[in-house]
Order: structure tokens, then C-alpha cells, then sequence
């Protein structure tokens, strides 16, 4: 990873759009690819290209310079089939991955350097214009699940050093950008914490998750248990990070000249302030329509064996509140939560690089969760 040029200055200038720029936006129906798209249409000069399998059914980016391209990366003919021809690229961003295989096993990492090695084999030798390759993997980048576990309370800045047990895809897809980009375009890598977004084409969806949960809560009369480690429950535990902020630093990075290199700039993207689940549950509680009842912290208490009978309930909220036709498992995810709340150490991430930089954007962890929560109803998703 590089050092910064003007590093320990703090003046940023934003490149304004004097040419048209084009991004390719891998994962654009996940939940920071709606938000990448969504804010480039938002501003003049940029052409956007969305890649997914399924285009999103429900909330669809209809915009004169969007384009939906439905591809599986996996298929590397397929892959050249569609997506040879953008020879116009300026920016790819990719905030996909195949989340088929166990994290950190290495069929998992076989997949994931197979999906963006298409991709790029498919459009690099005609891409003369690209100018920036933004990547997106996460703050698990410091840590192997597999331990040793340290418990030594620290935030990991961007240069701590990878873990050498288990596997990880993330430092795969880093190796494989500087092999393919062989220090002739610039390019970085955004490691968030827990993301929180909407999107119903997301294999770790937590708002997602809280929705149904929630809702089921309410409907059957349940109590709005939190199931996890106690640690977990009442200390500084992870990262919250909005999606409306990852995609902001993405194109933040992207666009500036500044803050960018050819060598690789890693960030972390978090949304700023500490909280514990103690302290947002209760709120969470209200905002479905329940009761914060005194104790709400089991240690025994399942996501994943508590729903796993709930699919016919859900189908009876959907018909009877009209709400748009899901399954559990297009929002939710229960098996996420139980391993989220028991995660066998803390992962906390540091902000200082960004903020010397001059990234300002910041998030309070109740406030994006209430956000996406708000924009999921909108949606007409849950009631
Ligand atoms: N979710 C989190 O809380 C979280 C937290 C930290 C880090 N991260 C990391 O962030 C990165 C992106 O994850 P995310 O959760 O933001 O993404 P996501 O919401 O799960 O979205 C995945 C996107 O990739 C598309 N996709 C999946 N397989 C594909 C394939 N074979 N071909 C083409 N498109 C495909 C999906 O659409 P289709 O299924 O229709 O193809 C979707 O648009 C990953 O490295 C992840 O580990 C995620």
C-alpha cells in the first residue's frame, strides 16, 4: 500500500467534471451499488453502468444515463459476451462478491478472484480511459475467524499488518488489482464495518434482518429478545457504517486526485461514534411498535432456531399489511445475526486517515439504523 502524496496536509481539492466520466458499478443492486449509482446520477456528466445477475424488482434505477447490464461474473464467457464492449469506462467500482462458500474458506476465495478476474480480463485491454478502480471489501480484513483471538482493546488502522491463519478473499482481490492494474491506474480499497442499507439481492443484510424480526415480534406478540454474547451485548463491540457514507467515500477517493494513487490507497469507511447494543435495542424496540421491556439479552436466545419456522407467518404479514412479495430469505438472514452477535472478538476500525483527509461525513449508529429502517417501510417491505 502507498503513501499519500501531501500526506499531513489537509487540503482536499474535488475534481469537478470537465469530461463526461462512465462508471461500471459491480454489485449494483447490493446495498452500497444502489447507493453509488443513485448519488452519480445525482450529479452532471456521469454515465452509469449497473452490473447484477437480477435486475432490482422493486425500487429500479430509472435514469436517461443508467444502464442495467445482467451478467454472472462466474461465467467467464457470458462475462466477455456483456460487458467487452464498455471501452468508455472512467471508474469501476465493485462492491460485489459470491458469498456461495463459507467466509474465509478457500472456495470462497477461488470464487470471488474468478468473478473479478472476469471482469477485468473482460475490460481492461480496451478501457484506455479508466482512471480509478474502487474497491470495496471490509474490516474483517483485519482478522481471521479461525483465530488467535486478541483481546486487547484497539481500533485497527489501515496499515495493520494481514493475518496469516485461515483464508481471506479480501486480500486476494487487493493482490489481484495490483497484478491486473500493474501500477498504471489508480486505486483503492474501503474496509467497512457493519453495513447498514437496504436491498433485497444482499447475502448480509442486517437492517434487513432487524425488519423481519421486528415485524414478526410485533405481529405474533413476541418479545424483542437481542441474542448474543454478553460482551458483545453491553461493551464497544463493532463498526456501524451506512451505506450512504460508504458510497460517499468511494466516490469521495474515486474522484480526487488527492487522496488517490496508483500504488493503492486502503480506507477504512466507518461511521464514526462508538454504541453498544444496549444502548440501541431499546430504541429499536419502540420503532417496531414494541415494548422495551427491562431485560432483553439472552444468552441462549437463537435467531436462527427461533425463525426458522416463521416463513408461513411472514407470508400472512405480506398478504395481510400488502406489502410487496418477499420471502424471509430475501431480507433476512438469522445465521448472520447469531454469528454478528457472538463474533469471537471485537473488530473496531480506525477513522483517523480519512479524517486527516478530509473526509467529514459521520453517522450516529441509531440514527443510519432508524434511516434505513424508515427507507425499508418506504419501501412498502415491512409495515
Ligand atoms: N454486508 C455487510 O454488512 C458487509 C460488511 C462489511 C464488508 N462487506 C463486504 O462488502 C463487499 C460487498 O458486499 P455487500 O454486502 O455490500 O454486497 P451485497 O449487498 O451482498 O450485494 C452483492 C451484489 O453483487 C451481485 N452479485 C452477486 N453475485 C454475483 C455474480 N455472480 N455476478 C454478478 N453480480 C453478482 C448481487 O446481485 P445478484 O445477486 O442479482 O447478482 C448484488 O448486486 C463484500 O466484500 C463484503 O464482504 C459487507
Amino acid at each position: 500500500m502507498g503513501t499519500l502524496p501531501g500526506k499531513g496536509t489537509t487540503t482536499i481539492s474535488t475534481k469537478k467534471d470537465v469530461a463526461e466520466s462512465v462508471a461500471l458499478i459491480f454489485g449494483v443492486t447490493g446495498l452500497v451499488g444502489k447507493e453509488i449509482a443513485n448519488n452519480l446520477l445525482a450529479k452532471s456528466g456521469w454515465k452509469v453502468y449497473g452490473i447484477a445477475r437480477k435486475p432490482d424488482f422493486f425500487t429500479p434505477i430509472q435514469h436517461r444515463n443508467y444502464r442495467f447490464i445482467s451478467c454472472d461474473l462466474l461465467d467467464p464467457v457470458q462475462t466477455v459476451q456483456k460487458l467487452s464492449s464498455l471501452n468508455g469506462a472512467t471508474h469501476i467500482f465493485w462492491v460485489t462478491w459470491a458469498s456461495q462458500f463459507p467466509l474465509d474458506s478457500s472456495e470462497c476465495c477461488d470464487q470471488n478472484k474468478a468473478m473479478m478476474s472476469n471482469a477485468l480480463d473482460a475490460i481492461l485491454p480496451k478501457a484506455k480511459a479508466l482512471k480509478h478502480v474502487s474497491l470495496q471489501t471490509g474490516t474483517k480484513h483485519y482478522v481471521s475467524l479461525s483465530g488467535p483471538f486478541d483481546n486487547t482493546v484497539r481500533r485497527y488502522d489501515e496499515e495493520s499488518p494481514r493475518v496469516n491463519e485461515g483464508h481471506n478473499f479480501y486480500y486476494m482481490l487487493e493482490d489481484l488489482l495490483i497484478e491486473k492494474l500493474r501500477g498504471k491506474v489508480s486505486w483503492s480499497v474501503h474496509r467497512p464495518g457493519l453495513i447498514l442499507g437496504s436491498s433485497h439481492r444482499t447475502a448480509f443484510n442486517f437492517i434487513g434482518s432487524l425488519c423481519i424480526y421486528g415485524t414478526i415480534c410485533k405481529h405474533l406478540h413476541l418479545p424483542f429478545v437481542f441474542g448474543g454474547a454478553r460482551e458483545c451485548w453491553e461493551e464497544v463491540y463493532i463498526d456501524g457504517s451506512d451505506a450512504r457514507l460508504v458510497a460517499e467515500q468511494h466516490i469521495w477517493v474515486s474522484t480526487n486526485d488527492n487522496v488517490s494513487s496508483t500504488d493503492g490507497q486502503a480506507f477504512n469507511a466507518v461511521n464514526g461514534p462508538s454504541f453498544t447494543w444496549k444502548q440501541i435495542w431499546p430504541a429499536l424496540a419502540v420503532k417496531f411498535g414494541l415494548q422495551a421491556a427491562e431485560d432483553m439479552f439472552s444468552q441462549d436466545f437463537l435467531f436462527s432456531t427461533s425463525m426458522a419456522d416463521k416463513e408461513s407467518v411472514w407470508e400472512d404479514i405480506v398478504v395481510k399489511e400488502g406489502l410487496r412479495p418477499t420471502k424471509i430469505g430475501d431480507l433476512a438472514n438469522w445465521t448472520f445475526l447469531d454469528v454478528l452477535f457472538r463474533f469471537p472478538t471485537k473488530l473496531l476500525a480506525a477513522r483517523d486517515k480519512v479524517d486527516r483527509l478530509g473526509f467529514t461525513m459521520t453517522y450516529e449508529m441509531l440514527d443510519s439504523i432508524l434511516y434505513w429502517v424508515d427507507c425499508i417501510r418506504d419501501e412498502k417491505l415491512i409495515p
